[in-house]
């Protein structure tokens, strides 16, 4: 029999607590309960062993993945997510007008019924907004183009709508208390009205996120010397003053307290809350300090005190990082109930927008891209939903690493109109691509030997074999004398290096070639797609889906040029 290693182990019991509410078709013979014992497990590993077939990587990959994959550019996705961007947001888009949607509102999906989406949400509106940010420096503010100009003046739009978003009395509360509570409420109709029903707030995640987007474009404008256009706005100090500071008094505020999710069902602590709170915090305090605004020194310390609390809240006091699991517990009250797992692609999607690459990053934002415990966040999410989405069925077997469809958790019952059954998400599956290659680059570019240890060693494992790599690949260290537990160094620049880089960005590539099967034939992306058949469902045209798909394939294009360029 195989045997298996304690993080593996730890991984695959994750799978059990998760899979304890689940139904699994056409694999019954692989469900275990809450209860099994070790030596059930064992069996039932060893009866998936039996199942694999003898194919390489390569050979399943080549006969799988279409070759324009492989060729370095893809624009075709990237224009058609870019456009459906656009085609959202009041002002640009053609299809909507003025009167139901305000200039620079964002829609989170043209749907108005089954489900109604035809709201500004805070969170998708600011990462919406980010990705056009990254457009514009990836263009580098290129004037003399006409979109370059329209997008510019979008974005401008954006933060003017949300100085008058902000300002709305609310049933989360007011703008001008002491907490300025108003500031948490999730969503508005797109002609600026509040929405007074029930629903699940006060979201503590929105002001933060907003502050991020609205910073990274004060230093894109900063980085080519650009003055904002729209005349409202009139200029930075009064954007940051109005805008930035009251997203940021909120974080001061509220942060320990609890508040829905990015799901919007669970009231609680959340790490994409948090961590995307610590990532504003942080921006917030390097931004000050960049354009020498003339903060108080009460302000600054208010600032600094709070992201060293809350930093101190997300490593040790939250429960976010557990003593025995290897991955990130999003919701650790549900953990602690039994409700729930704790894998969450909220935590996927957590890292992702709290670690802002573009416009000064900073290692002072915990678990980064390269974290172990991310990447067993992923893993563990993969290993799940492999068996839980019969879509993903054919992706058992493969002795190496390859995407599969990734859904929000594992223990989702939202099906897009109502609630029955969870099924995978475009932004979900979208961020295992995007993870992957921001790791690559971040490796590559940091010129980082890969060291290889307990805690990564199952996730490598799945691309180069260990025992083959030759010597003169490996950087020697002395084992006894070492107070690490590391296995093998791989050389920065060797041949192996190389060959896993390229086995890593693949199986990047094989999250994208999933998004890319179940768009429809305009390459229109719905929220969700269908876990046994694999047509989209939930709200059509979602804005969230394109602008994490266009990331991800921003992040493809990055990567891949380093590689080019590096090897
Ligand atoms: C709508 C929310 O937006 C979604 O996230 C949630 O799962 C469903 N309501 C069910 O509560
Ligand atoms: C439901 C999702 O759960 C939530 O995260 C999102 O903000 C809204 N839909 C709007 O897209």
């Amino acid at each position: 029999m195989k045997l298996i290693s304690a993080s593996q182990l730890a991984i695959s019991l994750a799978w059990i607590s998760c899979a304890s509410s689940l139904v699994i078709p056409d694999y019954n013979d692989l469900i275990i309960s809450a209860e099994s014992t070790k030596s059930s497990l064992s069996s039932s590993l060893l009866l998936l062993n039996q199942r694999q077939q003898s194919l390489s990587y390569y050979e399943i990959l080549s006969n799988y993945l279409p070759s324009f994959l492989f060729q370095s550019k893809d624009e075709g996705d990237e224009e058609i997510s870019f456009q459906g961007i656009l085609n959202n947001i009041g002002g640009i888009s053609s299809t909507l007008s003025e009167t139901e949607v305000s200039k620079g509102a964002v829609i989170a999906s043209p749907s108005k019924s089954k489900p109604d989406y035809f709201y500004q949400w805070t969170r998708d509106a600011a990462l919406t907004i980010k990705s056009l940010i990254h457009y514009l420096d990836d263009e580098q503010f290129n004037s003399n183009d006409e979109s370059t100009y329209s997008i510019k003046s979008i974005i401008e739009s954006y933060i003017e709508n949300n100085y008058y978003i902000q300002r709305l009395d609310n049933l989360s509360g007011k703008f001008n208390d002491d907490s300025k509570s108003g500031l948490g409420e999730p969503k508005f109709y797109p002609n600026n009205k509040p929405f007074e029903r029930n629903w699940g707030r006060p979201q503590r995640d929105g002001p933060g996120l907003r502050a991020i987007t609205i910073m990274s474009y004060i230093s894109a404008l900063n980085k080519y010397s650009q003055p904002f256009s729209n005349q409202f706005l009139n200029n930075q100090t009064f954007v940051y003053e109005e805008i930035i500071k009251p997203d940021l008094i909120y974080i001061i505020k509220n942060w320990y307290k609890e508040g829905f999710d990015l799901w919007e069902e669970i009231n609680s602590h959340h790490f994409y809350t948090s961590i995307t709170q610590l990532s504003a915090l942080k921006s917030a305090i390097n931004f000050i300090e960049l354009n020498n605004y003339p903060e108080s020194s009460e302000f600054l310390n208010q600032l600094n005190e709070t992201y060293r609390n809350l930093k101190q809240f997300i490593l040790f006091d939250s429960g976010y990082k557990s003593n025995t699991l290897p991955y990130i517990v999003e919701t650790p009250s549900l953990l602690k109930s039994g409700k729930r797992c704790g894998l969450d692609a909220g935590t996927l999607l957590g890292v992702l927008h709290a670690h802002n690459l573009e416009f000064g990053d900073y290692d002072d934002i915990p678990f980064d891209i390269d974290s172990s415990y991310l990447i067993n966040t992923l893993s563990a999410m993969i290993a799940d939903m492999k068996y839980r989405y019969p879509i993903n069925h054919s992706k058992i077997g493969f002795d190496k690493a390859i995407g599969v469809a990734l859904g929000r958790y594992p223990e989702d019952i939202y099906d897009g109109y109502d609630t029955s059954e969870g099924n995978p998400w475009f932004i979900s599956t979208a961020s295992g691509s995007e993870i992957i290659y921001k790791f690559i680059h971040k490796l590559i570019s940091n010129k980082q030997d890969i060291i290889i240890n307990q805690q990564n060693r199952e996730f490598f494992r799945q691309f180069i074999d260990f025992d083959k790599v030759p010597a003169q690949d490996l950087v020697t260290f002395i084992k006894e004398d070492s107070n690490t537990n590391t296995d093998v160094i791989i050389r920065f620049g060797s041949p192996t290096y190389k060959t896993l880089s390229y086995n890593l960005s693949s199986f990047s590539d094989s999250f994208l070639e999933i998004v890319k099967d179940h768009v429809d034939n305009n390459g229109s992306m719905s929220e969700q797609f269908n876990k046994y058949h694999g047509f989209m469902q939930g709200a059509r045209d979602l804005t969230w889906s394109y602008s994490a798909v266009w990331n991800a394939f921003r992040w493809r294009e990055k990567t891949l040029q380093l590689l080019d360029s590096t090897f």
